[in-house]
């Protein structure tokens, strides 16, 4: 039993109305803004993320994607008898999630999660990226996201044993100081990697993975036209998940890689392998991870 895939995020930043603009501009997502809500869409969904006004920039929520409604239920039954406090979300929140059924807890840093089936397409109004960006999603999700692990163990318990993601592989970096957790639910090659690390924010950055190269190499070419965001990490292929990929700061601080190449996960001949480098090549830049528990080193991730 294990969570589809990471259906949308919610962010909130201290700059929305940039924020939203380099995510359509620089990215190629699609703005739908109803009132104060301010929604991007990257496919047939209603929406993949939502950004909100606030005062630090970080992730605010994280939805998981289940098939249906017994296997959400089973879920649910399982993250309660691990001790999880699960709740049924009030139907204000199901309407604003746009879902069918939804259920909330937290993870042990106190990450709102949010579970659901059920989700609102909107084929009647295709998805149309303004910079012609074709993201892949689908069964693999939005992308994935990166989280800070003040503890580790108990991270570990929540997204393996709870969620029922699966690790993927290790990366032990800065001497073998920092391991960096990869885990799986689908073919992509990590939705959630669990950063050891005490950070200011509890997300270190969340990728998207466009379906050609040409469409990395336009976003990065897009980035130095827009101005105010920042590269932080040149194009560069990352050792285990094979990504071809850049990281920028988005307006107000927030990390995003923009990547194309992942390969697929198999489980029937997966094997968890070990590295001590995250990339083959590139990834030339600053380092953008910065924790207190280990001040110094280079890492890619
Ligand atoms: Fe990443």
């Amino acid at each position: 039993m294990h969570v589809s895939n990471l259906g949308y995020i919610g962010v909130t930043t201290t700059d929305p109305e940039n924020w939203c603009r380099f995510a359509t501009d620089v990215l190629g997502m699609m703005k739908v803004q109803h009132d104060a809500e301010r929604l991007l869409r990257m496919d047939d969904y209603a929406w993949r993320i939502a950004v909100a006004a606030g005062e630090k920039d970080d992730i605010a929520f994280a939805g998981f994607e289940m098939p249906g409604k017994s296997e959400l239920d089973s879920l649910v039954r399982h993250l309660a008898d691990s001790g999880v406090v699960v709740t049924k979300a009030d139907p204000a929140l199901v309407a604003a999630r746009r879902v069918t059924e939804l259920y909330q807890c937290k993870d042990p840093e106190g990450l709102p999660i949010e579970l659901y089936y059920g989700a609102l397409q909107r084929t009647e109004t295709p998805f149309c990226s303004p910079c012609n960006a074709r993201f892949i999603t689908g069964a693999q999700g939005l992308g994935h996201i990166v989280l800070s692990a003040a503890d580790i163990g108990a991270q570990r318990k929540f997204y393996r044993d709870g969620l029922g993601l699966k690790l993927s592989d290790i990366m032990a970096l800065r001497s073998g100081q920092v391991e960096v957790e990869f885990y799986h639910c689908n073919a992509r090659h990590h939705t959630v990697a669990l950063v050891p690390l005490a950070t200011p924010n509890r997300l270190h950055h969340f990728m998207v993975e466009v379906t050609e190269l040409d469409g990395v190499g336009f976003a990065r070419d897009r980035l130095d036209e827009a101005g105010d965001g920042k590269i932080l990490r040149d194009v560069g292929r990352h050792s285990n998940d094979k990504v071809i990929s850049f990281y920028a700061r988005m307006p107000g601080g927030l990390i995003v890689e923009y990547g194309h190449g992942g390969i697929l996960v198999d489980d029937a001949t997966w094997r968890v392998m070990r590295y001590e480098k995250a990339s083959d090549w590139g990834h030339k830049g600053q380092t953008t991870l910065v924790g207190a528990t280990h001040p110094s080193g280079e890492t890619g991730r």
